[in-house]
């Protein structure tokens, strides 16, 4: 009995020797070749491999979280000054990334859209959140959707969608008067989270400007949309090795995360809420029914301009977006129109109370106004206000670098030539298909060869000296490159700065902004997509702008 169990046992060790032995090594034999391709193949055969750049500080991930975990400029800066304005460093599994300052293949990068497509991944992942609007398409369907979206947002557009602006801005003060004698209920020292209260302004300002839709968050109210979308966010924020490995292995966007489900969660609102807004409208134009409305003049909101283009009989049929296309648009507005401005609202609120100095002067610059909702015209005749904005896109560029993935084999011209590995000036570099392009537009903004030695100071002074110092840098807006440029530029460059400028006009009059007496550290940090505030020593809280606000009494 014994010994047959035990010949059982043996039977059982070789099969599974042989299995191993089967199975494993191929197994291993693959595990090596991909390793080769990976590394030794993949470096030998680069075509830019004479660019320098950093070691790597992982195997797997390069120097990704050099990065990721670093403050602002603490990585790309010292990389640029030491190899050069465009350079190479390694990303995920081998590959790896061209990092470019140089305004010239700037320029060419961000024009040549059938070459350089946005990351495949960022596409995937946005599009999974957002729809397939014209934040993440490519080539044709990017131009229609483009077309059809941008000019719900010209010059005259946005003159029309102020009025929710200036409400949505009072009805902030009206919040924030309410909480800074609690201090949050947290302390009694006036101490508030704005990055918190700028979140929610700006996601009802875009929800009525975008689609007239008032989500009602600056007053405090729960919406189902609102709270899944800033819940996504707010798990976004960790940085996430099955988010950076997605882009290797796709099936992982479907992997059972809380993210993951957050954002199917999201998509699911974001599109009933949608497609409410779509019938609404549509019934609203068929009915000849658009109104004066209290919110938005004229039914001027993007989704109601669009709808209302897209019905228009003689509009040509390749031109026409589909249901699920104008879908596609309510998320991308609400994903590109919220984040972004709360950011530079955010780091504008650092930096009014880190300077009273520059606060007075922005505040007596308000203050020669007498209405309390001058019109466009008027609130653009501000110098202060307009250098101060300027110097806050220059400085804190929200979105702080953008990708770009190459599609098929090309060269690149460098303006500014780079020292190759092997000790040659290289004036263009060939670019496979494949290899991803990052252009760090926060170290062009701060770069000390177009601002000078003070390049790394906040002072909107500079705008008024100088005006905008020429240079090649190809922005749309201010020689800067805080909207960057090309067929993928900013579609609402217009609106955000109009939002920026009602914003601190009604804060900066209605409040005194000052250090938090903690005086904690405040660190820039690549959360989500923007570069927000961590309180060092406090991270785990998640993003964060601890100020104090004193109500100013106005008569
Ligand atoms: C200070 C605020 C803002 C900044 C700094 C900013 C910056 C940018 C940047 C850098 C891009 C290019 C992203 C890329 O291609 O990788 C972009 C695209 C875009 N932005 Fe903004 N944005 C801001 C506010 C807004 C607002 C308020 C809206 C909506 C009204 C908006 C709508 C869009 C859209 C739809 C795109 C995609 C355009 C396209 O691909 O054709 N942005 N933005």
């Amino acid at each position: 009995m014994a010994s047959a169990s035990l010949s059982t046992l043996h039977g059982l060790a070789a099969a599974l020797t042989s299995a191993l032995v089967n199975v494993g090594i191929p197994i291993l034999g693959l595990i090596i070749l991909a390793l080769l391709y990976a590394y030794p193949y993949r470096a030998f055969t680069l075509p830019y491999r004479n660019l320098q750049g950093p070691p790597p500080s992982s195997f797997v991930l390069g120097s990704l979280l050099t990065h990721a975990m670093a403050p602002l400029g603490a990585a790309y800066k010292p990389w640029v000054a030491k190899y050069g304005a465009t350079l190479r460093y390694r990303s995920l599994f081998g590959a790896w990334t061209i990092l470019t300052v140089d305004p010239v293949t700037v320029g060419h990068v961000l024009q040549h859209t059938r070459q350089f497509h946005r990351q495949a991944t960022f596409n995937e992942f946005i599009g999974r959140i957002c729809g397939k609007g014209v934040l993440v398409v490519e080539n044709d369907d990017h131009k229609r959707q483009r077309r059809a979206v941008s000019s719900a947002f010209s010059a005259f557009n946005v003159r029309g969608m102020t009025p929710v602006l200036w409400e949505k801005s009072y009805e902030l003060v009206k919040t924030l008067d309410a909480l800074t004698g609690k201090g949050e209920a947290k302390d009694s020292t006036g101490t508030i989270d704005i990055h918190k209260y700028l979140m929610r302004a700006t996601l009802d300002m875009i929800g009525l400007a975008g689609f007239n839709y008032d989500f009602e968050s600056t007053g405090g109210r729960k919406n189902p949309l609102s709270t899944t979308l800033f819940g996504t966010v707010q798990l976004m924020q960790a940085p996430s090795l099955i988010r950076i490995f997605s882009s290797v292995f796709p099936v992982l966007f479907d992997a059972p995360t809380k993210l993951n489900e957050s954002i199917v969660s999201t998509r699911r609102v974001m599109d009933t809420v949608g497609r409410e807004i779509i019938t609404a409208r549509k019934k609203e134009l068929e009915a000849e029914q658009v109104k004066v409305e209290k919110r938005t003049q004229l039914g001027m909101d993007a989704v109601s301009l669009l709808v209302k283009a897209n019905m228009a009989a003689d509009l040509r049929d390749d031109h026409r977006l589909t249901d699920n296309e104008v879908l596609g648009q309510i998320g991308a507005l609400m994903l590109a129109g919220n984040e972004t401005s709360a950011t530079a609202l955010t780091w504008a609120s650092w930096h009014l109370a880190h300077r009273p100095d520059i606060q007075d002067k922005l505040r007596a610059d308000l203050d020669s106004v007498d209405e309390d909702r001058p019109d466009v015209e008027r609130l653009q005749t501000l110098p202060y206000l307009d250098q101060f904005v300027h110097e806050l896109l220059r400085f804190d560029p929200p979105l702080h670098r953008v990708i770009r993935h190459c599609v098929e084999d090309t060269v690149v011209p460098l303006s500014i030539p780079v020292r190759g590995r092997d000790g040659k000036m290289m004036d263009s570099i060939k670019v496979s298909k494949g290899t991803e392009i990052a252009i760090a537009i926060n170290e062009i903004n701060r770069s000390k060869d177009i601002w000078g030695p003070d390049a790394e100071e906040f002072n909107p002074d500079r705008f008024a000296k100088a005006g905008i110092p020429a240079s090649n840098v190809p922005g749309i807006w201010g020689n800067l490159l805080t909207f960057i440029a090309g067929p993928h530029n900013c579609l609402g460059y217009r609106f955000a700065l109009m939002e920026i400028k009602i914003v601190l006009f009604v804060l900066v009059r209605n409040f005194k902004f000052e250090i938090d007496p903690a005086d904690p550290v405040v660190e820039r940090r690549v959360r989500s997509f923007t570069m927000r505030p961590v309180v060092i020593g406090r991270e785990s809280e998640g993003i964060q702008l601890p100020v104090v606000l004193r109500p100013i009494k106005r008569d």
